[in-house]
């Protein structure tokens, strides 16, 4: 038992969900191995950000079970060990009154209490993190006046400064050019392979994610495959199917005003 809790981050064991009688995911078993770099992928309406939401014990499994590190998921509470950020993450707007720093601190409230002042040390952890997301010249800036890309890192920075020991990430490249896209890659590599974070992420770009994953789950209702990113690549129907279907729905997608 000790040793499945040092081994596993997440373990989600023949879990079924459906909305409103409609089977959206079946009978997925998918452990996450402590220090891997699991990217997601799957057509629109796959189950991807179900599965998520089942993750973070926001949706109850119908059949199944979910443990966090080790604990099943209604009893687990050590919710500063998972940071997130979502699909739908980019909203602020131009009115938006908080600063870079402003938005990176609400990161620790859950640390310090929302009313208790940052210490230095908290400070400088805001300052360090936003700079390793490349947004160390925006610090001072207001969130809503920086573009959609920009503010997606700051998201990013602010699922980071509790410092996480997983981070999931629902598509956080949306809206991102092709070249920041490789550098966000980098950094989450970085932060798998140097600081030692385990990270689920859900994404669309195949060629970036190939690169920089451990890992790859092909989800479609099932899941149709769970292994190394050389195993996936190998397997050249699933790396076809997987990467020309999300290709195109992602293609659609993007215009359809997401
Ligand atoms: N709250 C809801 N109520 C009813 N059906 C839902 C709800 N949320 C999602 N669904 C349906 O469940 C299916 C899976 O949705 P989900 O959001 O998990 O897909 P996804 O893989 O994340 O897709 P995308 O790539 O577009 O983000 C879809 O068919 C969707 O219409
Ligand atoms: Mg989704």
């Amino acid at each position: 038992m000790e040793i499945e809790e040092q081994q596993y981050i997440v373990e989600i064991n023949q879990v079924s969900y459906q909305y409103s009688s409609r089977n959206v995911l079946e009978q997925i078993t998918m452990p996450i191995k402590k220090g891997a770099f699991l990217g997601l992928v799957g057509p629109n309406g796959s189950g991807k950000s179900t599965l998520i939401k089942l993750i973070l014990g926001l949706l109850k499994p119908d059949k199944g079970t979910v443990k966090l590190f080790g604990e099943p998921v209604d009893k687990f509470r050590s919710w500063d060990k998972i940071g997130f950020v979502s699909q739908k993450a980019n909203s602020f707007n131009s009115g938006f009154p908080a600063t870079v720093f402003e938005v990176v601190s609400m990161g620790l409230y859950g640390k310090v209490g929302l009313f208790r002042f940052l210490t230095k040390r908290h400070k400088e952890k805001v300052k360090e993190v936003i700079e390793s997301v490349g947004m160390g010249e925006f610090i001072h800036q207001n969130i809503g006046e920086l573009s959609g890309g920009q503010q997606q890192r700051v998201f990013i920075a602010r699922a980071l400064v509790s410092d996480p020991e997983l981070l999931i990430l629902d598509e956080p490249t949306v809206g991102v050019d092709v070249s920041s896209v490789r550098n966000f890659y980098d950094m989450l590599s970085k932060l798998n392979k140097i600081n030692g974070i385990t990270l689920l992420l859900v994404t669309h770009d195949m060629g970036a994610m190939t690169d920089h994953v451990t890992d790859v789950a092909c989800l479609n209702k099932h899941l149709h495959f769970h292994g190394n990113s050389k195993e996936f690549e190998d397997n050249k129907d699933l790396s076809e199917f997987y990467g020309h279907d999300v290709h195109m729905l992602t293609h659609n997608h993007s215009h359809g005003g997401h």
